[in-house]
């Protein structure tokens, strides 16, 4: 009760002042917001392509929580990876089969999750049973990509609504992982703070003076939704086109649109400290021009990681606690703070 209330965010953002610096800073508050906000949300964990050559791919997810996606004749499905006997991991690497051995005493699974055949279990009462099949977990296929999520308590589904009808042209289905112009970084800032960067376009003029350059900051626009935020600016070169639309979904993925196709950014907590962030490239054409269009992404990105990685530095001081919105430019900043400060038990 007592964080409750220290991680409040007044929802009058004239009013309100920004998430308490002993959030990022705090082991146990650490520790239970990525329960909560982890298990509650959806995760992006995949794409339909990926199946091609496999139909069985280990994923994790957090907090530790190892899954398997799988693919048979009655569609996709997530299960749990834990063994159901000694909790031994069924699957280590991707792989193509039409059932799932654990390699420790040699318990067998159906794709869908559900026991097979176990040796040496003669005269055991009640077995199998239910318990016995790995436990299955909600899945989301949306435009080719699969989203998973523990308890499902946190709708996605207005955002995706508005992404399908606002871009209603794009070419989900022609889009291509390319895994070559694919990165992942590891920051030395907590995971929040690398969001709370995202959901701003407040410091483009001042961190990204080349993107200053082909964005024309008067058209910035942030426009909320549940569990989402929308950030589109237009091109100042090419009169009133889009220059890209940028999709923060709660509570870790990014989806920026661009006329060359999909970039993704999925945030991942490893500690109070230190976040893995995974650029992943969806091309509409592998040209000249896409190249370098993600070469100056990379740039931005660069130049968000300095600033994000000195906030991390700043909000450990003794002599700073917490600060004011903009009310016209920190929209996005001040709902996410506000969910952040929803799942504080
Ligand atoms: S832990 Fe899997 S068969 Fe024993
Ligand atoms: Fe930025």
């Amino acid at each position: 009760m007592k964080n409750k209330k220290k991680y409040k965010i007044d929802s009058n953002i004239s009013k309100a002042r920004t998430l308490h610096s002993d959030y990022y800073t705090d082991d146990l508050i650490f520790f239970n917001s990525i329960n909560n906000i982890f298990s509650s949300s959806w995760q992006l964990v995949g794409h339909q392509e990926e199946f091609k050559s496999n139909n069985i791919i280990p994923i994790n997810i957090l907090p530790d929580e190892p899954l398997i996606l799988t693919k048979d004749e009655s569609g996709i499905h997530c299960i749990s990876n834990a063994c159901t006997h000694r909790g031994h991991l069924v699957c280590n690497r991707k792989m193509n089969s039409k059932s799932m051995v654990c390699r420790y005493h040699g318990r067998s699974f159906h794709l869908d999750g559900k026991f097979k055949n176990a040796i040496g279990f003669e005269g055991v009462k009640n077995f199998p049973s239910d318990s016995d099949s790995l436990s299955r977990v909600q899945i989301k296929e949306w435009q080719k990509f699969i989203f998973v999520s523990l308890e499902n308590k946190v709708d996605i589904s207005n955002i995706l609504y508005d992404i399908e009808t606002r871009l209603e042209s794009f070419p989900f289905n022609e889009i291509k992982y390319s895994d070559e112009l694919s990165k992942a970084y590891t920051i030395n800032a907590h995971w929040a703070l690398y969001c709370e960067n995202y959901l701003e376009g407040f410091h483009v003029p001042f961190v990204h003076k080349g993107l200053s350059k082909e964005i024309n900051n008067e058209t910035y626009d942030t426009i909320l939704f549940d569990n989402g935020v929308l950030q589109t600016a237009n091109s100042k070169n090419n009169g009133e086109k889009s220059y890209a639309h940028y999709y923060w979904i709660f509570p870790n993925i990014m989806l920026n649109f661009y006329d060359w196709g999909l970039s993704i950014n999925i945030i991942e907590p490893i500690s109070k400290h230190k976040t893995k962030v995974r650029f992943l490239s969806y091309l509409i054409d592998d040209n000249h021009s896409t190249r370098n269009a993600i070469n100056d992404l990379n740039t931005v990105e660069l130049e968000d990681q300095e600033v994000v990685t000195s906030v991390q530095n700043g909000i450990k001081s003794s002599l700073y606690s917490d600060g004011r919105y903009s009310k016209v430019n920190e929209k996005g900043v001040h709902y996410f703070h506000t969910l952040l400060s929803n799942f504080i038990k």
